[in-house]
């Protein structure tokens, strides 16, 4: 998916733990990207940050920045205590809501079926959805990849209206690399993250029959690093990365920021 910017998605999840700290690490990256003084880089690189939903009201949207929603509920109001609907987020300044991480699967009971409501209700409203899928280590070494990764597409993308396609991100977060040494091994095979992007765009290709489907990006997601990320820029049909741990630093995600920046040409 060449025409638009290099999708870099900051997953903070449960940190940090007070405003205070948030906004300082949204300050300090926006510092660190002005510092950079690369004037192009809104075009090269489109960055989202996703900070607890709690502290979204805190902080607006940046200059190099915009922000994302961890988890939305699928109706649009009404009686589901603790839930945040769509609109509220949209009215936060949100642009981007990630849906159906691993984490909430393993925790919160989310299935396919969940996710596919929730994908359904955002495409209702204006945020762009980044859809995880991914498999567990067990699947992985029982050789299911494959099979696991084709059925959450065809269960999350059910009933997904053609038109909605081009606002839809899909990462590809294996459950064995999130925030382990682990991923650390499938950044030294990126091959096997290739051939992965290239089962998902032929899926959703075969699902949807139609080109429209190039508009999708593919992104990785999985312990991206400062020191793995290189592996996965040699792949050129990667769109963008999900970052968790390594972007709640500065330190650890500006290096990140940097080398996504100079490996593209605009
Ligand atoms: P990680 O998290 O970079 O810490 O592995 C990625 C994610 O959970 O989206």
């Amino acid at each position: 998916m060449k025409n638009k910017p290099f999708l870099l998605a900051a997953n903070w999840k449960m940190n940090p733990l007070t405003i205070k700290e948030a906004e300082r690490i949204a300050r300090s990256l926006e510092q660190g990207i002005g510092g950079m003084k690369k004037k192009d880089f809104n075009q090269k690189i489109e960055l989202v940050v996703c900070p607890p939903a709690v502290f979204l009201g805190c902080f607006l949207q940046g200059k190099y920045y915009k922000l994302g929603i961890q988890n939305i509920h699928w109706e649009s109001r009404g009686a589901y205590t603790g839930e945040t609907a769509t609109r509220m987020a949209e009215d936060l300044g949100c642009k981007y809501v990630i849906l159906g991480h691993s984490e909430r699967r393993k925790y919160f009971g989310e299935t396919d079926q969940i996710i596919n409501l929730k994908l359904r209700g955002t495409l209702k409203g204006s945020l762009q959805p980044i859809v995880c899928v991914g498999e567990t280590k067990d699947e992985r070494d029982k050789n299911q990849t494959t099979k696991v990764i084709k059925s959450q597409l065809e269960r999350i993308f059910d009933k997904v209206s053609i038109l909605a396609l081009p606002r839809i991100t899909i990462a590809y977060e294996p459950v064995w690399a999130i925030s382990t040494m682990e991923g650390a091994n499938g950044a030294d095979n990126p091959d096997d993250v290739m051939g992965i992007i290239i089962l998902i765009r032929k899926v959703i290709t075969e699902m949807f029959r139609s080109d429209v489907t190039e508009r999708v990006r593919i992104i990785y997601g999985g312990s991206v690093n400062a020191k793995n990320v290189d592996n996965f820029l040699n792949l050129d049909i990667l769109d963008g990365f999900l970052v968790g741990g390594a972007s709640i630093s500065t330190f650890d995600f500006l290096p990140i920021i940097r080398k996504v920046y100079e490996s593209r040409q605009i």
